[in-house]
């Protein structure tokens, strides 16, 4: 695997996380809050109704050791429903509606810090990505961009829903293996 940024040079999943310590900057009433997506180039977010076929096997294990950093994965309920979550070696957090109806995020953050949370990566879907950011409570962004077209008018970007305003963000790295792109970006 290939560095491009910061400072080009070889690298490998370990080395890049080996001193990523996303706990170290947690807040006081929410977690240090990471999204990670995988998208093709044209922009779609799944591939036959789920995000498998999009990444190579070093997304998969970037993925695997990324958990390996945080305290906690969540993933809304569409992702619980079309893609197989069984057992993944740390707590799992589906966010679901209940008969008071759509989750209020920052109380679960809130609440979840207070449990000791201190970091939480957010593996989608799409609509609950829309809603954290439009919320304000996203840090970071892994983005994973394999290099594959596969077209389609049906399929969700990574980010569903209305944003208030555009979002900055800065570019914290920038990997390659066999033409996949590895970006990691902190929001401005
Ligand atoms: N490419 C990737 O990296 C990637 C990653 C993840 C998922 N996906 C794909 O995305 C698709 C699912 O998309 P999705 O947008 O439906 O999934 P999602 O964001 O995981 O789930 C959305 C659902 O979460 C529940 N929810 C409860 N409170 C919410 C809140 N405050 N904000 C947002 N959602 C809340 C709602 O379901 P209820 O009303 O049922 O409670 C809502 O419909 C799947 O095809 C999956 O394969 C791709």
């Amino acid at each position: 695997m290939h560095r491009l940024l910061p400072n080009a040079g070889p690298t490998t999943v370990e080395k890049q996380l080996d001193s990523y310590r996303p706990w170290e900057q947690a807040q006081a009433e929410r977690p240090f809050l990471a999204m990670n997506f995988a998208s093709t180039v044209d922009g779609r977010a799944t591939i036959g109704g789920v995000s498998g076929p999009i990444g190579s096997q070093i997304d998969t294990a970037m993925l695997v050791a990324l958990r390996t950093r945080f305290d906690a994965v969540m993933i809304g309920a569409g992702t619980m429903r079309a893609e197989r979550y069984s057992e993944i070696g740390t707590r799992l957090i589906v966010v679901e509606s209940g008969p008071g109806g759509r989750v209020e995020l920052p109380a679960l953050l809130r609440s979840l810090r207070e449990e000791g949370v201190r970091a939480l990566l957010c593996e989608g879907g799409p609509t609950l990505h829309g809603s954290l950011q439009a919320a304000g409570l996203v840090d970071e962004l892994f983005l994973t961009i394999a290099p594959k077209l596969s077209g389609g008018g049906v399929p969700p970007r990574i980010l569903e829903g209305e944003l208030d305003d555009v979002i900055g963000l800065e570019l914290a790295w920038l990997l390659e293996e066999e033409g996949e792109l590895f970006a990691r970006y902190r929001r401005r």
